[in-house]
């Protein structure tokens, strides 16, 4: 505490220093280092303390939020840039500009931010960096750049400083970083200062009477992901996955790090509408993408989830011409685009997992899975495969065959193919680059440089042949689907598939909890739409919602590529709630978040893209309570019929979870939605205008 008083006082010291010109080592005088918002609530100011560390802090309407805090990175030869530094030159701009997803949960985005660009030297090693801020009225970024310049050529990052100083206690949501399970854990909820040790991002704070904060990082491209290491009670730091060599990031000048973001709202529900995630990253690199296609799709998956199928060969082989010509009727019949096909490939027999991935080949079908002829077969009748490659976490395997396996799918009119990362543990051999000698093996983390690089690889390969991706296990998401469109959805969090014989279970709370952390990351690939929830085995893994709650997910969990992830024959019984399924649009063009806590419940509205129906879902933990919002997004003046798919009187996800009863009201803008949540629960709306 001691220090941390006096580490202020310094901070506030230096800061009225350089504004009055008194530090002779500022070589460009400054009457001030902070930038503000556009609105003006929020202000990052970068101070020098007295030996020319850099620190900076941020507040939102005279509050802070972060006290002072490191900023810098410390290189292998043992310099640390941000320590001891001058100033060059402070540059601070504006931009307000519109930018329009080609596809996503809100057509038009704004970015509206100031930037100040720091430009640092080492008073020593003469060695520069940038500091770029960007400060949105809902969030900060920051991030370093090395500009080309002969004092630093090659970059070897030993470890990065930047440190986020939270000003006061609050509660915290948050799941462990560098456990096996990679991001597929529950969320743990705790005081901000009994927070774990190492925790992924979005890490999301709630400070009494506001605000709430998520830490996440945007644009994480040729660099290690960051975890948050705590270093004091209130106190985190970056913690950069390291290589095999202990080096966390290698680089050439000039280079730049992701941008360390703090997503900032007076409310949780405004954590789910900023998009200052993707505002910080680059635009659209690969020009026309309209080969991108949004859509829905169902898939020989849950099935071996449930023991029933297997993805390897033998009689319940999942993958047969004549199970996947099945799901391509079913498809065709109810308007899916797609139908995902695993263990369509060889590799999938005997101890896949423990021979470490290698039996995979990518380009070879199972003799009783006839690719050319269902493709053709979809084709016809308007589908498409959805292709999978399931790596068992061995990434050289994969790309030496990467290639050839998107243009094979490509060849089968394949626009989309769910990758996977299964293994028992999240080191993935390498088999070159630094610190491996010929014929030898390293092992590097799932969110390293090196799996960062491969995720990149694949995505830039997939594009190549107008393929979208679907990442299973991968790294966490940091809103590349702005520069890369084809990168559309992916896991990085515990999905559906734990309600399976995988278990245990996730837990009521759990999809509540998602919304205001993991989601805020980007798409998920959840797959939603279980209706078969009374025989799915003990409670400890039965899937924790109502029936209407699982349709509640389509709104609330949002995916460009999202599941019915069910049997087909599970749907006949309850063909009018499969209705919302095949009515529910993935591609929207706006996003309204009505209400919620994390944790509890949520309740979101999104407008499709294509029509001029709106859709709500509203989804609670355990406990029942009454959803109660105001219809004000609806358009002014536009009567609208709102059919309701809600939980019956006496539904309960423990005891009776399909009871539900679907209604019709007529409703306008002016008038309120107020529908009660049976536990677990949840409600699905669809709004149409009625005239
Ligand atoms: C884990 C994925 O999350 C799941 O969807 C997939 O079925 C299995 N791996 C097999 O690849
Ligand atoms: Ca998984």
């Amino acid at each position: 505490m001691k220090n941390k008083t006096a580490l202020n006082r310094m901070f506030i010291l230096i800061v009225v220093a350089i504004a009055s010109g008194f530090l002779s080592s500022v070589a460009v005088a400054q009457s001030s280092i902070e930038v503000t918002s556009p609105d003006a609530r929020s202000k990052v100011a970068v101070g020098i303390d007295a030996d020319g560390a850099l620190f900076y802090s941020i507040e939102r309407s005279g509050q802070s939020i972060i006290k002072p805090s490191r900023l810098g990175i410390v290189l292998a030869s043992g310099d640390t840039l941000g320590a001891a530094v001058r100033v060059l030159e402070r540059k601070t701009t504006d931009h307000d500009e519109t930018w329009t997803q080609p596809w996503g949960e809100i057509a038009q985005i704004r970015d509206h931010h100031r930037q100040l660009k720091l430009s640092i030297e080492q008073i020593d090693g003469g060695q520069r960096m940038d500091i770029v801020i960007r400060v949105f009225n809902n969030g900060v970024g920051i991030r370093y750049e090395w500009p080309e310049q002969s004092a630093l050529k090659a970059i070897a990052i030993a470890d990065e400083l930047t440190e986020f100083r939270f000003a006061r206690d609050g509660a915290a949501w948050w799941i462990r970083a560098y456990e096996w399970d990679r991001y597929e854990y529950l969320y743990e909820a705790t005081p901000l200062s009994r927070a774990g040790a190492l925790l992924h991002t979005p890490f999301t704070a709630e400070f009494k009477d506001g605000p709430v904060v998520a830490i996440h990082e945007a644009a994480l491209v040729d660099y290690a992901g960051m975890s948050l290491k705590r270093t004091g009670p209130l106190a985190y730091k970056a913690d950069l996955a390291p290589w095999s060599t202990g080096v966390r990031v290698y680089a050439e000048a000039p280079a730049r790090s992701p941008w360390r973001v703090l997503l900032i709202g007076d409310h949780p529900a405004d954590l789910i509408e900023n998009y200052v995630v993707l505002n910080l990253n680059e635009p659209n690199r690969l020009g026309d993408v309209s080969w991108v296609e949004p859509g829905k799709y169902i898939g020989i998956w849950w099935a071996m989830h449930l023991t029933k199928w297997t993805w390897g060969s033998g009689p319940n082989h999942g993958a047969t011409t004549e199970h996947t010509r099945k799901y391509i009727d079913f498809a065709a019949e109810h308007g899916f685009s797609g139908v995902l096909v695993e263990g369509w490939n060889v590799g999938w027999d005997g101890d896949w997992l423990s021979s470490g991935g290698k039996s995979f080949s990518f380009v070879t079908p199972y003799p009783d899975y006839n690719f050319e002829e269902l493709a053709e077969y979809a084709r016809q009748r308007g589908v498409r495969l959805i292709g999978h490659h399931e790596t068992g976490g061995n990434p050289p395997n994969y790309e030496a065959e990467m290639d050839s396996a998107f243009a094979l799918m490509a060849a089968h009119h394949v626009r989309s193919v769910k990758t996977g990362y299964v293994q028992w543990g999240t080191n993935f051999p390498r088999v070159d680059g630094p610190g491996v000698a010929p014929g030898d093996t390293a092992r590097e983390w799932n969110y390293g440089q090196y799996m960062v690089d491969h995720y990149q690889k694949t995505v830039e390969t997939a594009a190549r042949h107008q393929i979208a991706i679907n990442i299973h296990e991968g790294v966490k998401d940091t809103g590349l689907r702005r520069t890369y469109p084809n990168l559309m959805t992916r896991e990085a969090a515990r999905g559906q598939e734990y309600n399976s014989t995988l278990g245990p279970g996730n837990g009521p709370d759990h999809i509540p909890t998602l919304a205001f952390t993991r989601m805020l990351a980007g798409p998920m690939d959840f797959t939603p739409g279980i209706f078969d929830l009374d025989n799915s085995g003990p409670l400890a893994n039965k899937v924790p919602t109502t029936l209407a709650g699982q349709l509640a997910l389509y709104v609330v969990l949002y995916s460009p590529l999202q599941m019915a992830a069910d049997l087909p024959e599970n749907y006949p019984p309850y063909m009018d709630a499969f209705q919302f399924i095949k009515d529910v649009p993935v591609d929207w063009s706006e996003t309204k978040a009505l209400e919620g806590q994390i944790g509890d419940f949520v309740t979101i509205a999104r407008k499709d893209r294509h029509s001029e129906d709106w859709y709500l879902g509203a989804k609670t933990d355990g406990a029942a309570r009454v959803m109660d919002v105001a219809l004000d997004f609806l358009s002014q003046g536009n009567r609208y019929t709102a059919t309701l798919y809600r939980d019956a009187q006496n539904a309960d996800w423990q005891t009776n979870p399909t009871a539900y009863q679907i209604e019709t009201r007529n409703v306008t803008s002016a008038d309120r939605l107020r529908v009660p949540l049976a536990p677990g629960g949840g409600l699905a709306v669809r709004f149409t205008p009625s005239e």
